[in-house]
């Protein structure tokens, strides 16, 4: 899969996609990433990206002259790939989200900075906007690195086979379980028995209770929409009744 990422801080990029889990996907040739940087398609000789906003107001608009000439650069370079915008006003960012994008062949994904981009880029380029999460970053860079680190990892292969990413937190709409390894003590804190067990069916239940417990506590709400057994049901009941173990 192939990302095409427009910036106007192109170098802040080097550490994320040549470190660790995506770095390896790039170098195996499962992933990779052309960076555009808008300032080479302004127009005049100041390299002018941002212009005061229309209306008035604080803060300054990136311009649409030169991010539509980027823009149009890389989707020449990728057809009919889709075009995501960062931008704290978007539609949050999902495991879910994640999992669709990573089937795409390639995408193209704009970093806003100042305090906004010309609106008339969004409707040229019908862009999607996401957002990381309800706060405001300097810019969509590192909106745009997290994006390319969730769905990066899910393209197959990406991940090692002991890296899977069936279990983990939101791909069943719970919060992981708590983990453990060696040693069983330390500092006086013991692993949890059942863990030291080797009974695989009575690790899975206490497993599953956890995860209810901690979604429970620190996300109810995606107890909404989680995939949810009567016997999860049933556990739930029983921790809203005091009884957590
Ligand atoms: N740009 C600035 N803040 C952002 C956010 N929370 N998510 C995505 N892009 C952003």
């Amino acid at each position: 899969m192939k990302f095409h990422i427009l910036t106007l801080f192109p170098e802040m990029f080097a550490g994320p996609l040549s470190t660790s889990i995506i770095g390896r996907g790039v170098e195996s040739g499962l992933l990779g990433f052309e960076l555009y940087n808008i300032r080479d398609y302004a127009l005049d000789r100041h390299r002018t990206v941002d212009d005061a906003p229309y209306g008035g107001g604080a803060g300054m608009v990136m311009k649409v002259e030169p991010l539509t000439a980027c823009l149009e650069e890389a989707t020449r370079n990728a057809p009919g790939a889709r075009v995501l915008l960062a931008s704290p006003r978007g539609t949050p960012l999902t495991q879910k989200m994640a999992a669709e994008l990573a089937t795409e062949r390639e995408i193209v994904v704009v970093c806003g900075r100042y305090e906004g981009i010309d609106e008339r880029v969004r409707e040229l380029f019908s862009a999607v906007e996401f957002s990381i999460g309800d706060y405001v970053l300097t810019g969509g860079e590192l909106a745009a690195m997290v994006l390319v680190d969730a769905v990066g990892r899910l393209v197959p292969g990406v991940l090692g086979s002991s890296e899977s990413a069936e279990d983990e937190s939101f791909s069943a709409g719970l919060l992981e379980y708590p983990h453990y390894t060696r040693p069983p003590e330390f500092r006086g804190l013991k692993v949890p028995e059942v863990l030291l067990s080797g009974n695989h069916k009575e690790i899975a239940r206490w497993r599953r209770t956890q995860a209810l417990l901690k979604t429970s506590r620190i996300r109810p709400s995606l107890l909404e929409t989680a995939d949810l057994t009567g016997e999860d049901l049933r556990v739930l009941q029983e921790l809203e009744q005091g009884g957590a173990r």
